[in-house]
């Protein structure tokens, strides 16, 4: 059986996700019965919509008509025994496991055998919820990102004991509500929140050891990366307390797995209660009157009149098409094909980040004069660049090299000698958490990337950026981190280096 539009669809809980879970299913043509336990709060939740899509209106974007269609079949309630003629109930409430248990256990009694029963629930698995229910095989999560109406992202999450059919249920109505969804077995972080891991905690790293300023990270974040925000302008408004939670509640679901652990910077915040945007204050300071911090930009420096490009620069080659374009003469020498590229200017090496830190590359490469340069997403469209020198290379080498990139309009800025630079290791562990996803038999490659650009804006999906970088790359990425920390946190997912 399917589900159409001619199902009643009933939501639990009328707060932010739930309001907005009504509002979609509305819109696409359901009637709706928008249930809040707490007295006024199904109201409440129907005029917040209400005043949303007012805007709406005003701004062109729907007609009144539409607008006042689709109020209309959002039916607010404060008795759960309306929800019964439901052929779909969705539940937001609050976050915790025997509310849920006691709340889908009520609706058993009160629904048809046949009512499927779906949980927004971000972090409770749905096998445990389900194991309170006399039919868990109706059990399934159907997981939105914030705010619901515009988020293109539903996870469908199958618990243990949730039939196949009702998942595929669910996911048909997902795609036709216009959502993008995805399928993925109930395992801690589904697959955003634990794909996403890397994002903030590399930038953390690098932080922490000094590699760069905050600023400078969400700079290369956005302008080399094409990410909306950067990590820690993102974590300042998503708020330290829920992402420090998710953070640790994923690493304790994985018994204390080091890929995920927490970082004490954050944890710093936390107990300060420097929140982020809602307080005033996290990795930045917003109160009235603070400077906005700036990141690190090298000033203007000679830029070269020629260069040798040696081997293939992989990845970064349309940098060449743009250096020519800048009027810099490239002489190119074939050199052995398992070697990577390099731009040479002088006795200056410049080449793209492998994992290690440049004083060791430059130290096993026997060429002191050498500056690596980060991953971007496009080298023909970046707008800045990350560099690092190694300590045996001089100043100069390091300003020859920035000259070059912003000879090309690439504000550079250089950071200190952290291995993977910023960019290469944050998307090389995102790809290895993907992987790792994959191989664990949460979902497939195409669902990380799915999930990853629908539900956090990915600029592209990790699984698809590693085959752009190239998988033998970050695999190589990935094996010198290991060497680098020693730890456990890097290791390569089988996956990866199967596919190698
Ligand atoms: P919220 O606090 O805005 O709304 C929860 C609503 O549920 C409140 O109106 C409350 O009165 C009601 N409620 C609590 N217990 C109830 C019960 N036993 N019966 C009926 N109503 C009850 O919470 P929010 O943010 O909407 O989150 C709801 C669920 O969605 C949680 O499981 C959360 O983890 C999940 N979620 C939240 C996201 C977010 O960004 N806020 C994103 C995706 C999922």
């Amino acid at each position: 059986m399917t589900l159409t539009v001619n199902d009643t669809v009933a939501v639990i809980g009328a707060g932010t996700m739930g309001a907005g879970i009504a509002q979609v299913a509305a819109k696409f043509g359901h009637s709706v019965l928008l249930y809040d336990k707490m007295e006024g709060a199904a109201q409440a939740g129907l005029d917040r919509t209400t005043k949303g899509l007012e805007k709406l209106v005003a701004r062109g974007k729907m007609s009144e008509d539409d607008k006042n269609a689709l109020v209309g079949r959002i039916q607010p309630t404060e008795n759960l025994a309306d929800l019964a003629p439901a052929r779909l109930v969705v539940e937001a409430i609050v976050e915790n496991l025997a509310v849920k248990q006691s709340v889908f256990s009520e609706l058993e009694e009160l629904c048809g055998d046949d009512t499927i029963l779906a949980t927004n629930t971000t972090s409770i698995s749905v096998t445990s919820i389900g194991a309170a229910l006399k039919r868990p095989e109706n059990l399934v999560g159907m997981h939105f990102f914030n705010p619901a109406p515009i988020m293109k992202l539903v996870e469908v999450i199958k618990g243990l004991a949730t039939s196949e059919a009702v998942a595929q249920q669910v996911y048909d109505l997902s795609t036709a509500w216009g959502k993008h969804a995805v399928m993925a077995k109930s395992t801690p972080g589904f697959i955003v929140n634990r794909v996403a891991r890397p994002f903030y905690a590399e930038g953390l790293r690098v932080l922490e050891e000094g590699g760069a300023d905050e600023a400078t990270i969400d700079a290369i974040a956005r302008e080399s990366g094409q990410f909306r925000m950067g990590p820690f302008e993102l974590m300042d408004l998503i708020g330290h307390d829920v992402n420090y939670s998710v953070t640790a509640s994923v690493f304790d679901a994985y018994y204390g797995d080091q890929r995920f652990l927490p970082s004490l910077i954050q944890k710093d915040l936390v107990e300060a209660g420097f929140h982020g945007r809602k307080t005033g204050r996290g990795f930045y300071d917003y109160s009235e009157g603070a400077e906005k911090a700036q990141p690190n930009t090298l000033a203007k420096q000679d830029a070269p009149s020629a260069i040798t490009v040696e081997g293939n620069l992989g990845v970064a080659e349309a940098l060449i098409a743009r250096i020519e374009a800048a009027g810099i003469s490239v002489t190119r020498q074939q050199t052995d094909p398992d070697e990577t590229g390099r731009i040479c200017i002088g006795d200056l090496v410049l080449a793209l980040s492998d994992g290690r830190m440049a004083t060791e590359r430059a130290a096993e490469e026997q060429r002191s004069e050498l500056v690596l340069f980060d991953l971007a997403l496009d080298y023909a469209t970046a707008g800045r660049i990350a560099l690092v020198k190694a300590d045996q290379a001089s100043e100069a080498s390091l300003n020859q090299a920035a000259g070059l990139f912003q000879a090309l309009d690439i504000q550079v800025s250089v950071i200190d000698d952290v291995p993977g630079m910023v960019l290469m290791r944050t998307v090389a562990m995102l790809a290895n958490e993907g992987a790792d996803a994959v191989n664990q038999q949460v979902c497939d490659v195409a669902a990380v990337d799915v999930a990853m650009q629908s539900g956090v804006n990915y600029p592209k999906g990790p699984m698809a950026w590693a085959d752009q970088v190239g998988l033998s790359h970050v695999h190589t990425v990935l094996t010198n981190l290991v060497a680098s920390y020693g730890e456990d946190r890097y290791r390569p997912s089988p996956l990866l280096r199967r596919k190698v």
